[in-house]
């Protein structure tokens, strides 16, 4: 049985995500902030036995220690780190309402958060036969994919994202561990609105399988949740 360690799990991306993966049979690890409506997860892991809920805020810098407790030696053959924001302070995303400190605060949480998570739980993931970390990031961190400006908080966060995917495969190559950064496409959540072309169900099918089919190869590559390469 695999097991996968999720973030953000308690709605959108994440829960569906945790739905998909407890129905495959997988052991799942959802996490979730203290406080956030949670009602979906918890009526989820009342029924699965295979689903733990654990407590997690990508703000708390002690937060990964916490997990690491939480999950001992257990081996993990996905991290996903998933939970991310489109903005953490105030102000806005346009160079007239930036404001300094938002673009700070949403890089803590959607990029220092899983580097700190990834280094934390490196030896359970390193000890399981998958080896995966999956960084969930957007197109909208593509510099090469960059032609319209703006989106200086959220866009910032997830380059600054995409790079510490980059190093870490890098960095983690000799112990067999994968690291990818993933778009899931532009997806009906709360983040993605109602506006968005894609289920939820679309775009976690298609990064499960995506998942599914990574290699030593795929390491250190951005791909969207179709499977096509996309560029940084
Ligand atoms: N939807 C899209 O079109 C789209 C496109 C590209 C990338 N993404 C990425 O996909 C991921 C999931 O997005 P989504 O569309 O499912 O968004 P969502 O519906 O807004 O859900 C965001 C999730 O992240 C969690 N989260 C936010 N800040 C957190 C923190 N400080 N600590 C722990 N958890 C936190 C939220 O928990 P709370 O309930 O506690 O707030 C929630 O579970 C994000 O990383 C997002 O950037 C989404």
């Amino acid at each position: 049985m695999s097991t996968v360690v999720i973030t953000g799990a308690n709605r959108g991306l994440g829960l569906a995500h945790v739905r998909r993966f407890t129905e495959r049979g997988w052991r799942v690890f959802a996490g979730r902030r203290a406080g956030s409506p949670a009602d979906a997860l918890h009526a989820l892991a009342q029924e699965a036995e295979n689903l733990s809920v654990f407590d997690y805020d990508a703000a708390d810098q002690s937060a990964p220690a916490a997990v690491k407790a939480v999950l001992g030696d257990e081996p993990i053959d996905v991290l996903f780190n998933n939970a991310g924001a489109s903005n953490v302070g105030a102000g806005g995303q346009g160079l007239d309402d930036v404001e300094a400190d938002a673009i700070t605060a949403t890089i803590g949480v959607n990029a220092v958060a899983p580097l700190m998570l990834t280094r934390a739980l490196i030896d359970n993931v390193a000890a399981s036969e998958k080896r995966i970390v999956a960084n969930q990031s957007s197109l909208m961190g593509s510099i090469g994919d960059n032609g319209m400006g703006g989106g200086y908080v959220y866009r910032t966060s997830k380059t600054a994202l995409n790079m510490i995917t980059r190093s870490l495969a890098r960095d983690l190559s000799g112990r067999g561990v994968i690291v990818v950064a993933l778009h899931p496409g532009w997806v009906k959540t709360d983040m993605g609105g109602e506006r968005a072309p894609l289920s939820q169900d679309e775009s976690i099918a298609g990064q499960q399988s995506l998942i599914d089919g990574l290699t030593a190869d795929s390491s250190g590559r951005f791909f969207n949740y179709d499977g096509k390469e996309l560029p940084w």
